[in-house]
């Protein structure tokens, strides 16, 4: 037996402890996005994972509420854009802050089509183009699993980070250190 106190069974947890313990995984940011019958749609995500290198494949998870969903799933494909720490006013764009929706949420920024039509950023750290393998639906949000179609590596910026609600970017030692 545990006796930790703030040990608690499954069925204990509620939505707000759920969060307040997620909020200490650190995530990179990418803006997932699609583009289906002239209609580019594109969310904020952290919770891009790779999933195996042979067959090269990624998975992202979307809240099928999201105002970007219809058409990530009519799309079929998916792009995936690393972030840069300068990069932030995108991120909070395509979060819907001050309720940008849609197309307008590409304003600002250079987009363009690599292989599968999914618009990626001009400058993001890396591009992960996708097309949909499988979309799995679980509870609130569909578990994408995308074949890479092409990827692209763009600058050797540091990336930026989400962590306990805010921003940040890797440390200038962490960043010398790095290859790409
Ligand atoms: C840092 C950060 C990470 C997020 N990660 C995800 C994610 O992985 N999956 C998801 O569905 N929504 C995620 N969201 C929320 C969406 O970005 C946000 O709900 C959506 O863009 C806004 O919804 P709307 O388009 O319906 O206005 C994240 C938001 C932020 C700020």
């Amino acid at each position: 037996m545990n006796d930790l106190p703030t040990r608690l069974a499954a069925k204990d947890i509620a939505t707000d402890a759920f969060k307040a313990v997620m909020r200490n995984l650190a995530g990179a940011v990418s803006i997932v996005t699609a583009s289906h019958g002239g209609v580019r749609a594109g969310l904020t995500a952290t919770s891009v994972t790779a999933l195996s290198a042979e067959p090269p494949t990624v998975i992202v998870c979307v809240n099928r509420a999201a105002s970007a969903w219809p058409t990530i799933e009519a799309a079929g494909h998916f792009g995936i854009n690393v972030l840069a720490a300068r990069h932030r006013p995108i991120a909070d764009r395509f979060a819907g802050r001050g309720g940008i929706k849609g197309e307008a949420r590409f304003a600002g920024a250079s987009w363009g089509p690599l292989v599968t039509g999914a618009p990626t950023l001009d400058g993001a750290l890396a591009v992960i183009d996708c097309e949909t393998e499988e979309a799995l639906e679980r509870h609130s949000h569909t578990i994408l699993i995308g074949r890479i179609k092409a990827i692209r590596h763009a600058t050797a910026e540091g990336a930026l980070l989400y962590w306990r609600g805010v921003y940040g970017q890797i440390e200038d030692e962490l960043q010398a250190g790095a290859g790409i």
